[in-house]
């Protein structure tokens, strides 16, 4: 099933110099890039993107890390990428990602996991709308547009 997902890469994987082999990874995989952004983020905003974890007792440590610094935003399209994309970024806790995945190559603690995909088409829905209110650049489209005109 053609889908799309939001992708973040948090300020660790920034920090860390860990965009391109991210961004490398989904490409390579045949997936398509349809929106990226590179911003800082606030409070409220990350509070509303994790609201469903708002009663976690690490909550406010998680908005305090995702406020840190900037973020990388995508939107990701691609058969099943939803949970193919889950696969390549591998399990939350570092500790039980496989070696070959995203977070089982960078990561070692969860409250540093580098990257956050949707893990439903609901919150890819409702992330997607969230972090590009204003819809996805499409380079696709307009790349040909140069080409071919
Ligand atoms: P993510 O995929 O962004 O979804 C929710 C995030 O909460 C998760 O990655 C981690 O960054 C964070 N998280 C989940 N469990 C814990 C935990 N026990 N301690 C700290 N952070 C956590």
């Amino acid at each position: 099933k053609m889908e799309q997902t939001f992708i973040m890469i948090k300020p660790d994987g920034v920090q860390r110099g860990l965009v391109g082999d991210i961004i490398s990874r989904f490409e390579k995989k045949g997936f398509y890039l349809k929106g990226l952004k590179f911003i800082n983020v606030d409070r409220p905003f990350a509070e509303k993107h994790y609201e469903d974890l708002s009663a976690k007792p690490f909550f406010s440590g998680l908005v305090d890390y995702i406020i840190s610094g900037p973020v990388v935003a995508m939107i990701w399209e691609g058969k099943n990428v939803i949970l193919t994309g889950r696969k390549i970024i591998g399990a939350t806790n570092p500790a039980e990602s496989a070696p070959g995945t995203i977070r089982g190559d960078y990561a070692i603690e969860i409250g540093r996991n580098i990257i956050h995909g949707s893990d439903s088409a609901e919150s890819a829905r409702k992330e997607i709308a969230l972090w590009f209110p204003d819809g996805p650049a499409n380079w696709q489209s307009s790349v040909h547009h140069w080409i071919y005109e």
